[in-house]
């Protein structure tokens, strides 16, 4: 992705910014071109095309209907769309969390005790945000489930995914109780700062759907290397420590043979 230059930035964003703004590069993921304000608690995402363009504004709304949720997420300065040299694109501002994600604090962090706190604490978070109630402007219009709509999405692709879809169809798994899920829940969309962590961002995603999703991507190491032992087990301690329902409770300790505490 094209790293984003101030002389880029259309004269709306430019009024949720300090004059003359200077832009820093965080590390970045492939989909959004992603720019800090350099003085001022501010990112600026830009996305291209008809898709990414409706995530972002996905991911505006998710902010907004979520801002008085509890939960830890930046807050949503504006959006901005317009057409572009002959394509769709997405101006986000949103504030900024304070720290680095956790992707990158666990790379340089030794202590296998420390890390299994890491686990716990986002296993946490992913409960508090599958114990939030779901914003009906969360909804899809259309609503089948999730895996209908994963379903119905992957049955226009290649027929090796076909095959796998003809088997998911006949093998359904067992169904999850719905709950709001962040739905791009990777490590590196976790900010952590000193001992905690200080939010979850990258909303864009986010809607009804099954909570296994999250707790998939959260235990998906980057790349090849196997996920460490004890990760899934710390993950999923915190998780079922957290606010979740009974229901999803005793759901999840079915599917991932957690050990019920006392
Ligand atoms: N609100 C924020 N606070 C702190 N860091 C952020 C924020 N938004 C983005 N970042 C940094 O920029 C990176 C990419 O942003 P993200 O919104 O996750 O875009 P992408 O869709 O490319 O993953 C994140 O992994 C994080 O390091
Ligand atoms: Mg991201």
């Amino acid at each position: 992705m094209e790293p984003l230059r101030a002389i880029e930035l259309p004269e709306a964003v430019r009024g949720w910014l300090p004059a003359d703004p200077a832009l820093e590069i965080p590390d970045q993921g492939s989909s959004a071109s992603v720019a800090f304000v350099v003085g001022a608690p501010i990112v600026v995402k830009r996305m291209r095309g008809v898709l990414e363009s409706t995530v972002a504004e996905w991911e505006y709304r998710a902010l907004v209907e979520l801002a008085g949720s509890g939960l830890p997420i930046p807050t949503a300065i504006g959006l901005h769309v317009r057409e572009h040299a002959g394509e769709r694109e997405a101006w986000l501002c949103v504030s900024r969390l304070p720290g680095e994600s956790l992707q990158q604090r666990l790379r340089r962090e030794p202590d296998a005790e420390a890390r299994r706190r890491w686990y716990a604490a986002v296993g946490e978070v992913a409960a508090r945000i599958h114990a939030t109630p779901i914003p009906d402007a969360l909804r899809p219009e259309d609503s089948p489930t999730w895996f209908d709509r994963v379903l119905r999405r992957t049955r226009r692709a290649t027929e090796r995914v076909q095959d796998l879809v003809m088997r998911l169809v006949r093998d359904r798994p067992p169904h999850a109780p719905e709950t709001l899920i962040h739905g791009d829940f990777t490590l590196d969309n976790v900010i952590v700062d000193g001992d905690a962590i200080s939010g979850v961002i990258d909303w864009g995603g986010a809607g009804p759907g099954d909570p296994r999703y999250d707790v998939t991507l959260a235990l998906s190491p980057d790349g090849d290397a196997a996920l460490e032992p004890g990760a899934a087990a710390a993950f999923l301690g915190g998780y079922c420590a957290g606010p979740i329902s009974k229901q999803l409770r005793r759901f999840v300790e079915q599917t991932y043979g957690v050990r019920a505490v006392g």
